[in-house]
């Protein structure tokens, strides 16, 4: 039989594992759900005119969406961003920042998306 205190250990690890994982899940849905991977890339590499998000330090990616969720902007062209964080909540901002934060970075540079695809002018 397991003892009582190593049962306990290893529910307790599963729990964190599971946690994490799920985070990971959540927050990747929630990237290709609300569109962010339209203009950051599908691995969130970024291009010359969107920033690359994978890789990113975990508080950073937090401490900017809840900038934009406060209507906080360094730059007029960051303004865009107010729309894309309105409907998500604390919870979808971690996650969001725990998938992001563990994504390798893509230095392939294949930026897989039209950059013109919105209008925007080089
Ligand atoms: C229509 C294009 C577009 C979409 C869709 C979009 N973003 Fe952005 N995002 C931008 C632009 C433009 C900036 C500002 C770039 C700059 O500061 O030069 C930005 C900035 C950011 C930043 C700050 C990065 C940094 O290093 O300053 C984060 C974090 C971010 N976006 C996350 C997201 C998330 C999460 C989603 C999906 C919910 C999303 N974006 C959807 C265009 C977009």
């Amino acid at each position: 039989m397991i003892p009582k205190a190593l049962s306990l250990f290893l529910l307790f690890e599963y729990t964190v594992y599971a946690t994490s994982v799920d985070a990971y899940a959540l927050g990747k849905n929630l990237y290709f759900e609300h569109g962010c991977s339209n203009c950051h890339g599908t691995n969130a590499e970024g291009s010359s005119y969107y920033p690359r998000l994978a890789h990113q330090k975990q508080d950073y990616l937090i401490q900017k969406l809840n900038a934009f969720k406060k209507g906080i902007a360094m730059t007029q062209k960051q303004e865009i961003m107010f729309t894309f964080v309105k409907p998500l909540d604390q919870k979808d901002f971690k996650n969001l920042s725990i998938y992001l934060s563990k994504l390798k970075k893509d230095t392939s540079k294949k930026y897989d998306i039209e950059e013109d695809l919105l209008g925007v002018d080089f």
